[in-house]
């Protein structure tokens, strides 16, 4: 096959959800050439995007201090102090300048001078900025509107990265073993030509959001599937942490609703869970009751499910709520109308599904990672700030924070000079015989990964769960990594090569640490 022209850029930005645009936003004010990428059709597809209950920030009766011990309590006390304070001191004031000032950003007020904080799990104050329930829509939305009035800036959606390049790997040149590696851009799939461009890039950002779609139930769109934990994995970045996999209490259980998130704002208001035959149960494993940290709901829900035999429990609103329901939360009601639920009279089912991974590509407080050329932010970064298992509301800001400061970092310390000989590097290879792709072995091929994910690396882990998992999972990835060097390339097929990669990583992080906490949880 013919190949596609190679391009050149200062910044290559991976993904353009909250982290990513933030980044791209940054680094185009500082007149830096920079090129967006995703992998989905519309540029505004991302966690972002479905991002309900909203952004951390500090209201009236608030200090740092405060949010910081709530993290640290959240993360179970392993998280990085030096992030933690990042966030908690630089936090508000971004949201200030870039969210409300820059892009006015309509968060909801309860006077004409007074924002409307809400609340969430494991926070001890009342201090996440929302627009109702469609905080990442809103945000996600401006951010995209804003980036495409920058001539510096080219977005490209419909272009899924396919593999990092990296200096010595993709070279030709064998004196480049000499000399540090380095990430020099990635190989991209046009995914309408399905031709893969190579994009040369000074500095490249890997934003491409997390992992949830590894598994069976998950609140993540389905594109989720791990892509930069993949990539970055290839490349020999550091990763750590992916045992840590956060799993939202309450994604509404209906056979259609592909894991349609109840917000925790929802018991932020009130509501609280019930079982199937109508008792509260909160109270017999938290003092914070249902508004404990996630895991802790979670694990309760999932004891509940087994002690009643069920496959859900409910969320009662309707006989607890203070507020409007259909004007707080209004998306929220007209989808679970949809599926026949109304949200103001009766009870939601609910069931927990995989929604944060806290782990990721290891990274500094400017977002850069062990591997020289490379940053990460969003979700596939860690930064530590969430040790092992997330406080609520805190993606969008770390989002913001860490896209911000990468930018700001790259740009003070801008080095056009971190050249390499662009004719060093191989072309894209196309296999001689590209065979068609079958999409019922890709279907069956994610069943199988989906579902080991879910009952072996899931909400509760055991030793020989997770072993079972390691060998199915291995045997797989045999398969598919002989299948996709042999096939006709395509995104689908790109997502199944990363999505088997992120299953081994987190088993196999899951193996490793023979500690359970937070979000690792291990049954003896
Ligand atoms: C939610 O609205 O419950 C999700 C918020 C988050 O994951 O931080």
């Amino acid at each position: 096959m013919q190949q596609a022209e190679a391009q050149k850029t200062d910044i290559l930005i991976i993904g353009c959800g909250i982290a990513g645009a933030s980044a791209a936003l940054e680094a185009a004010k500082s007149g830096l050439k920079v090129v967006v990428i995703t992998k989905n059709d519309e540029l505004k597809e991302s966690n972002t995007f479905y991002a309900q209950g909203g952004i951390v920030s500090l209201g009236p009766d608030d200090r740092p201090e405060l949010l910081k011990e709530d993290i640290i309590q959240t993360g179970d006390g392993i998280n990085n102090p030096e992030a933690v304070e990042i966030l908690s001191t630089e936090g508000n004031k971004m949201v200030d300048s870039i969210l409300i000032d820059e892009l006015d950003i309509p968060f909801m007020k309860n006077s004409p001078d007074s924002l409307d904080y809400a609340q969430e799990g494991g926070h001890s104050r009342r201090r996440i900025l929302h627009i109702r329930d469609t905080t990442g829509r809103t945000i996600e939305e401006k951010f995209v509107a804003v980036l495409k009035g920058y001539s510096n800036v080219t977005l490209l959606p419909a272009h899924t990265a396919v593999d990092l390049l990296t200096v010595p790997h993709h070279s030709k040149n064998p004196t480049s073993f000499y000399r540090e590696p380095r990430c020099i851009g990635c190989y991209v799939l046009d995914n309408k030509t399905k031709k893969v461009k190579t994009i040369f890039a000074t500095y490249t950002v890997l934003a491409t959001g997390g992992c949830g779609a590894v598994y069976l139930y998950t609140s993540n769109p389905k594109g989720a599937i791990g892509d930069g934990y993949a990539m970055a994995y290839h490349a020999g970045a550091r990763i750590v942490n992916m045992e840590y996999i956060q799993f939202h209490p309450t994604s509404l259980f209906h056979r259609d609703a592909d894991g349609f998130l109840i917000s925790e704002t929802v018991r932020g208001e009130g509501a609280r869970l019930i079982t199937k035959d109508g008792r509260t149960f909160m109270d017999k494993y938290s003092e914070q009751k249902d508004l404990a940290p996630r895991d802790e709901v979670t694990r309760a829900i999932y004891e509940e499910m087994t002690n009643t035999d069920s496959n859900y429990v409910y969320l009662d609103l309707a006989s607890y709520a203070k507020i409007d329901i259909k004007k707080r939360f209004p998306h929220i009601y007209q989808t679970c109308l949809r599926y026949g639920i109304d949200i103001t009279k009766e009870s939601i089912p609910v069931v927990p599904a995989a929604h944060y991974c806290c782990g990721g590509v290891l990274v500094d407080g400017w977002g850069r990672s062990s591997l020289s050329g490379l940053y990460s932010v969003g979700e596939v970064s860690c930064t530590g700030l969430h040790g092992a298992n997330r406080l609520a509301s805190t993606s969008l800001l770390e989002g913001l924070v860490w896209g911000t400061r990468t930018a700001q970092h790259i740009a003070a310390h801008f080095n056009p000079v971190a050249k390499f000989a662009v004719r060093d590097i191989h072309q894209w290879y196309y296999p001689e015989k590209e065979e068609e792709t079958d999409p019922a072995l890709i279907n069956q091929d994610w069943i199988s990964i989906r579902s080991t994910m879910w009952n072996y690396a899931g909400i509760i882990r055991t030793t020989k769960r997770l072993e079972r998992a390691r060998a199915d999972l291995n045997y797989l990835h045999h398969r598919i990594v002989k299948f996709y060097k042999e096939a006709r390339m395509d995104a689908n097929v790109v997502d199944l090569k990363h999505g088997i990669q992120v299953a081994l990583l987190i088993t196999y992080a899951a193996l490793g640490n023979p500690i359970g906490r937070g979000s690792h949880y291990l049954k003896t």
